[in-house]
């Protein structure tokens, strides 16, 4: 029987194939010859059999001939979400991976924010990343812009522009006694974060939100720290930050805060931990701030890529889904070399398979626990699960068209009548953007790019 609503707008959009999703109780659902609706909203209104699709189309009202069948390697999976990506740092993606993270900070990654006070290099560079991202199936992504108030509004521009759905946030830190030139004073920290708030909802962009964006405690003063917990609060809004990503920093912020127990109760203590709130990395998080994490409904995003690249630390996923800490899955660019999501996919299976080596008490991830994390798991790590992150009647329609057999594509199919299982799980190993012929995001075509692009 199909799964519908009542019917109250019009059917903009049908298609007919196989549909590969998560679910809470299912990390995959492969859905053969489906049948999916759109409707003008850009919201999925029904999904049920290809067999059903008469009675579907009475119901519905929309004719046969607009049903758009996909191909035999093709399928729909839910867009990725990246719930950790620094767009500044795009411009340097791929190099500089030679330092632990307080060293890279200083040496690679403030004297290259610092540049975004020039609106042309930032117009560069967030028009690349966006592009880039999309491509690659990114849907949704949480951002870090700089500490720089109309760059960061351009960032929200331009994914608007684009038809990303985006949390954009304008970095806040009022303390970098190693970079002075790279900070502002707490007053300009909380106005212009008050401005950068006001102008982004102002444009009343549909899918791009402001995120509040203290850097990292040991870029903040209390102070400050406690000014941006309540803007959050006042305004209802997403916060994100960084937490326990190397020892060196742990230390540091131990240091820093010595009236607090833990790294986490330095944000809990001043309201920054919400169930709108994620933090990147955690890899070296006790389990009693795990359980503040679940209690609080902060979330964490894992970032193994940056991880591994910056050697701060392997996080231990298991253990955080035991502690029923909400997770996704972020390619932190540029401590993680790699804008792709599918990066992100395999990078978290090779490090939970590295940690199943050193105690096999670690079961290690599966490739499907691995897909629901990129997908679902963010939609929830950014409480943005009522609108994307599967294919759930209601939601919008977030959706990468995947062709594994993608001419000049990556993957060579041997054994051609292959099923929808191993097709997808070749695609998650082995596929790039060849394969990801079109994007949707709430329903609009957003890749291949309608020309002109903006840049
Ligand atoms: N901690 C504070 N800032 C950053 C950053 O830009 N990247 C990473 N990986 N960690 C951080
Ligand atoms: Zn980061």
């Amino acid at each position: 029987m199909a799964n519908f609503n009542r019917p109250t707008t019009e059917i903009a959009h049908v298609y007919r194939g196989t549909f590969i999703h998560s679910t809470e109780q299912t990390a995959l659902l492969i859905l053969e010859d489906a049948l999916l609706g759109v409707d003008t909203e850009g919201k999925i209104a029904f999904i049920g059999k290809g067999a059903e699709r008469d009675r579907l189309s009475q119901t519905f009202g929309f004719s046969l001939s607009e049903i758009t069948q996909l191909a035999q390697h093709e399928f729909f999976m839910p867009g990725m979400v990246d719930t950790h990506i620094h767009a500044s740092q795009y411009s340097f993606a791929g190099t500089a991976l030679d330092m632990p993270l307080l060293q890279w900070l200083n040496t690679y990654t403030f004297p290259v924010e610092y540049r975004f006070k020039d609106l042309e290099f930032a117009r560069r560079v967030y028009t690349q990343v966006v592009k880039r991202t999309l491509r690659n199936g990114t849907t949704t992504a949480c951002y870090f812009a700089t500490i720089h108030t109309d760059a960061s509004l351009l960032l929200g521009q331009i994914a608007n522009d684009f038809g990303q759905r985006a949390l954009v946030g304008k970095v806040c830190m009022d303390m970098n006694n190693s970079a002075k030139y790279y900070r502002e004073t707490l007053q300009e920290c909380q106005e212009e974060t008050r401005r950068f708030i006001a102008e982004l909802l102002s444009k009343k962009y549909p899918l791009v939100k402001p995120v509040v964006t203290p850097r990292f405690a040991p870029t903040c003063t209390d102070a400050l720290l406690g000014q941006l917990g309540e803007i959050a609060k006042n305004n209802n809004l997403h916060i994100q930050s960084h937490i326990s990503e190397n020892l060196e920093e742990v230390k540091l912020v131990m240091g820093l805060f010595p009236d607090s127990q833990s790294y986490t109760h330095v944000y809990h203590r001043h309201n920054l931990l919400t169930d709108k709130t994620v933090m990147a990395h955690g890899c070296h998080l006790s389990n009693e701030e795990l359980t503040l994490f679940r209690e609080t409904g902060t979330s964490l995003s894992h970032c193994p890529n940056s991880n591994i690249s910056l050697c701060s630390g392997l996080l231990n996923v298991r253990n955080v889904l035991k502690h029923k800490v909400k997770l996704g899955l972020g390619t932190d660019v540029a401590g993680g070399y790699s804008a792709s999501m599918l990066d992100a996919v395999r990078r978290a299976l090779d490090l939970s398979k590295i940690l199943a080596v050193q105690d096999p008490e670690n079961k290690a991830l599966t490739f499907e626990e691995a897909f629901r994390l990129a997908t679902l798991g963010g939609s929830q790590a950014l409480s943005m699960d009522d609108h994307t992150g599967n294919f759930e009647v209601g939601k919008d329609f977030d959706a990468l068209r995947v062709n594994v057999a993608a001419p000049g594509g990556p993957i060579d199919l041997i054994q051609h009548d292959d099923g929808p299982k191993t097709l997808f799980e070749k695609f998650l190993n082995l596929g790039d953007d060849r394969n990801i012929v079109e994007v949707f995001v709430a329903g609009r075509k957003v890749v291949p790019f309608t020309e002109p692009t903006p840049e």
